[in-house]
């Protein structure tokens, strides 16, 4: 048999036999928050806020990283779970600005909408600032990581799917930064500057600069890319009849 089914949420579910509980539940349409998760990447484990409850196992194993078994019973949003990703996302806002207000993300942002799906109403913890410039050592983006959150979204796409590995977790433990070596510019690692790991951060630590402060488009049109024979479809942003984003 290619298939499992399983219960989540006491709904029944089919799934393919190597698909992980967050995948069967993605398919079923059931929500579960995710934040280091991202399609066709392998899974990494790193932000734990996809926590599931399962019965007859312990502990909250990860949704991403669980592979879905028959018969297994899963709950995706008990009130032990909300509590568990509220002190998540308690943490990793104890170290992220509080600055949306003035951030080229507002309203355009995945931390900014699963944090607002947890429900968290204040944080607590001490708060830790990294005071890191704004590095434009390159043409192309602006890269904040006092926004980032070390979900490895932006490292994972560039080794994983351009096949590249421009960049890379660099230093240790609160030290740890996305970075290139030696912290040479993009332009001077294999940086081919495709955007993937723009288009793959869930916050406003990369952002391509000519679009940064455009806010959001009006519109979406499908087209096709001149530029090779292999025509891929792209899907533009378009604001003012100005394409801002792709
Ligand atoms: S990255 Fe998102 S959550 Fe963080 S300041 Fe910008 S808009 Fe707000
Ligand atoms: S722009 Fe492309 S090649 Fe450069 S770091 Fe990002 S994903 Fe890698
Ligand atoms: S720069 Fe963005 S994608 Fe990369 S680790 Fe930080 S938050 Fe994640
Ligand atoms: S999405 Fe599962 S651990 Fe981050």
């Amino acid at each position: 048999m290619d298939t499992v089914t399983l219960i989540i949420d006491e709904k029944e579910v089919k799934a393919k036999r190597e698909a992980t509980i967050l995948e069967a539940a993605l398919e079923a349409g059931i929500y579960i928050p995710t934040l280091c998760y991202y399609p066709d990447l392998i899974p990494f484990g790193a932000c734990r806020l996809c926590i599931v409850d399962i019965e007859g196992m312990r502990g909250f194993p990860p949704a991403c990283t669980t592979p879905a078994t028959e018969g297994m019973v899963v709950h995706t949003n008990t009130p032990k779970l909300q509590e568990l990703r509220r002190n998540i996302m308690e943490l990793i806002l104890s170290e992220h600005p509080y600055s949306c207000l003035t951030c080229p993300k507002n309203l355009n942002c995945e931390l900014q909408r699963v944090a607002r799906y947890i429900g968290l109403e204040k944080v607590t913890l001490p708060y830790t600032y990294k005071e890191l410039p704004v590095n434009r050592e390159n043409p192309f983006f602006d890269r904040d990581y006092n926004l980032c959150i070390l979900c490895g979204r932006c490292v994972r796409v560039c080794q994983e799917v351009r096949k590249v590995g421009a960049i890379s977790f660099t230093y240790r433990g609160s030290e740890t930064l996305i970075g290139t070596a030696f912290n040479q510019p993009l332009q001077e690692v294999s940086c081919e500057f495709c955007g993937a790991c723009i288009d793959a951060c869930p916050t406003g630590a990369l952002m391509e600069r000519a679009n940064k402060w455009e806010g959001l488009p009006d519109r979406e049109v499908v087209t096709t890319c001149p530029y090779c024979g292999v025509g891929c479809q792209l899907k533009l942003g378009v604001k003012d009849e100005r394409i801002i984003s792709s």
